[in-house]
């Protein structure tokens, strides 16, 4: 097997999506693009598989991982239960950047789920994602696949969205030979929006764990009433610890009434880098680098990651960005920001 994986040449997307279906198949890691952001994947219905991914992001066993299906799963194969909200979530907003965590299958692996009776189930809208868990699902006899696949960094740091970003953040595994899929620049470049519809029928509400693309708002059209916000004495999902997200390179948000005072006080020697919404000052000093960040926040999130990373990539002393709007539209990334800055608080 392993001499033949060596003679594949990956020259065209299906090849490389059929080899990366036996590569999960086979109990590996594949890393896959998906809208939100590249996925780090494996088989959800394999502890071992899944037991990889922890260990190559370093991520503590007790955080469940999201299970990617395809628009035509069989939902009962992973849930014991899907109450009217989900189906309406579901609806509206899969494929597409929504997870939903429902009471579990017992007959699914509690590896994936962190042991928890809950599963977060999403359904990508990204072709190669969804042509990947196809060709994985064509693998298996009962026609069923699902890749369980977290973000593709490790733990605690940035979350990729480009595959490059992937290269970088797992060296290792690349060159022992994990596929990773090109998918391009992720489309919304940050993670999914997370519903938990798991307790509705023990009289428990629906409740928005994690803020995204999809928002509130937009969540309450559908469901005709707005979803509670989590109980922040349990934090359950890694993207809600409250240091979370981070660059390398210090962070902090800043008011533009106080930037002057700011800069007055910044070492000669250090490299600082400003995100702002205005344009840059006349006669900035030479180690400031100012950069005009989108007024859309839709714009600013497919933007963010990559800006974080870029910081890192040139060893900054100071990453400063503005403080956002206080607006809702702005709650999914001010949610990113105010996580990545509370790591150097
Ligand atoms: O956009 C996304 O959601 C990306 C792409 C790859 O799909 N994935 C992602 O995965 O962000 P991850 O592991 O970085 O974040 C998933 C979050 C975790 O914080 C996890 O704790 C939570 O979902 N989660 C998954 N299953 C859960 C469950 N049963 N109960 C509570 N939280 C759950
Ligand atoms: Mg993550």
């Amino acid at each position: 097997m392993t001499t033949q994986r060596k003679t594949i040449h990956m020259t065209d997307m299906t090849t490389s999506i059929d080899y990366a279906a036996r590569i999960l198949d086979e109990g590996g890691l594949v890393a896959l693009p998906t809208e939100t952001v590249y996925g780090l994947g494996a088989d959800a219905e394999s502890a071992q598989a899944v037991a990889k991914i922890y260990q190559a992001k370093q991520r503590p066993a007790n955080h469940p991982l999201i299970v990617h299906i395809a628009p035509e799963a069989d939902l009962s194969y992973w849930t014991r239960d899907v109450p009217a909200e989900a189906q309406k979530l579901m609806q509206a907003f899969w494929p597409g950047p929504l997870t939903l965590i429902l009471p579990k299958n017992p007959a699914i692996t509690d590896a994936v789920t962190g042991g928890q009776d809950s599963i977060g189930l999403r359904c990508p809208s990204h072709p190669v994602a969804q042509a990947l868990i196809r060709a994985f699902a064509r693998l298996r006899p009962s026609g069923q696949a699902g890749i369980a696949a977290p973000s593709a960094n490790r733990f605690g740091h940035v979350s990729p969205t480009k595959a490059q970003h992937v290269r970088d953040e797992f060296p290792q595994e690349c060159a022992a030979g994990m596929p990773v899929l090109e998918g391009g620049d992720t489309e919304i470049g940050i993670e999914s929006t997370i519903v938990d519809v798991s307790r509705i029928a023990q009289g428990m509400p629906v409740v928005l764990l994690r803020p995204g693309h999809i928002s509130a708002a937009q969540l309450a059209q559908v469901l005709g009433y707005t979803p509670a916000s989590p109980d922040a004495a349990v934090p359950r999902a890694s993207g809600t610890l409250k240091a979370h997200y981070a660059p390398q390179t210090r962070l902090s948000l800043f008011d533009a009434a106080n930037l002057d005072s700011l800069l007055a006080a910044r070492p000669e020697e250090e490299r600082w880098a400003i995100y702002a919404f205005n344009s840059a000052p006349a006669n900035l000093p030479i180690q400031l680098q100012w950069h005009q960040v989108s007024a859309d926040p839709v714009r600013y999130a497919h933007d963010l990651y990559a800006l974080l990373r870029d910081a890192d990539q040139q060893n900054l002393d100071h990453l400063l960005i503005e403080r956002l709007p206080e607006d809702t539209e702005w709650d999914a990334v001010a949610d990113r920001l105010q996580r990545a800055a509370a790591a150097f608080e």
